[in-house]
């Protein structure tokens, strides 16, 4: 029996979702239908990429909602979710954020509704409801850790997760809060084997109520799948690679946690393997990214041992 779509669980009903699945991610019961077929989304996708407000450089789609059809966002719509076609370049990458995400969820990690979605045509896409825009017409004001750094785009690699957390002190109300939120998503993202977490791929919220906070989680996919350059983008405790529980015990002490704090997030995180592994069995990827995967987190896990 096929996983629910959207937390890859088993036991959807005949839409593909569980129906709360469903309403979390679309706040519908039943899955929109989705307008266009995987090239049209593609070709939408790199016209985007040169047009948009979504920076990066893989092609997305902003999606809007409306009368139960996910449609492309275009003047006067307002944007509500976020599509990720399948890519010509890595493998069943949509299946990958999916499922990758709810590991994130499982390691408590915050992270907005996502899941996969079916193109007119089939295929796969990665879709994730938009975190800034809780309620129409409001919109929350999201910085990346470029912008908080004065960086331009193309810097999005320098530095290190260090000066990151300094960025978290400095410019959140409740700065021990966050940075413990801060360290467990760095955490996080190195046990999927995430290593493109650059200064892009983080970002502060100022929330409805004027706090500014770490955003949920995004763009999370075990690249290691595809690519084996480093185990980080940005470096911890002066590594990018071969990391080992002390770098992560000094990197969480750098972010002000009391010893006693970081062996609990650590804990919280490795507990949670078995079921992060089922989640990647229950998942949509092939056979054989799954066991590489599966590989990637018991090693991983035994490394915070
Ligand atoms: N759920 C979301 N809610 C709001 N904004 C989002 C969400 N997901 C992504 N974004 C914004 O869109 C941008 C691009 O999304 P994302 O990073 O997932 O795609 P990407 O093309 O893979 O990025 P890159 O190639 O730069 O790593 C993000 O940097 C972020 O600003
Ligand atoms: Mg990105
Ligand atoms: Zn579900």
């Amino acid at each position: 029996m096929a996983a629910c779509l959207a937390c890859q669980e088993p036991g959807p009903d005949e839409t593909g979702y569980h129906p709360r699945c469903a309403r979390a991610l679309f706040g519908t019961k039943r899955p929109p239908q989705v307008e266009a077929d995987s090239r049209r989304i593609t070709e939408l996708g790199l016209e985007m990429i040169r047009h948009t407000t979504l920076s990066g450089v893989q092609q997305k789609l902003s999606m809007s909602l409306v009368g139960g059809r996910l449609i492309v966002t275009t003047a006067g719509l307002e944007a509500t979710h976020v599509l990720k076609p399948p890519s010509s370049i890595f493998a069943h990458l949509p299946e990958n954020e999916a499922v990758s995400m709810r590991v994130m969820a499982l390691a408590r990690v915050a992270v907005p509704p996502s899941g996969l979605v079916r193109t007119a045509d089939g295929k796969l896409a990665y879709v994730v409801r938009r975190f800034d825009r809780p309620g129409i017409p409001r919109k929350l004001a999201l910085e990346d850790f470029c912008q908080l750094a004065q960086l331009p785009p193309k810097d999005k690699y320098q530095g290190s997760l260090e000066q990151c957390a300094q960025l978290v002190r400095r410019h959140t109300g409740e700065p021990i809060v966050q940075l413990s939120r801060f360290y467990r998503m760095a955490l996080a993202n190195w046990w999927v084997g995430n290593e493109d977490l650059h200064r892009k791929n983080l970002g502060l919220l100022r929330t409805a109520s004027g706090h500014i906070e770490l955003a949920p989680a995004y763009d999370v996919v075990c690249s290691r799948l595809y690519l084996d350059r480093q185990d980080l983008a940005l470096p911890v405790n002066g590594k990018d690679r071969n990391l080992r529980l002390r770098d992560w015990q000094k990197f969480g002490a750098y972010c002000g946690l009391p010893p006693r704090a970081v062996e609990r997030t650590v804990q919280s995180v490795v507990a949670v393997k078995d079921r992060a592994v089922q989640l990647v069995v229950d998942s949509y990827l092939p056979a054989d990214l799954k066991r590489q995967y599966i590989a990637l987190l018991e090693d991983r896990t035994a490394q915070l041992a």
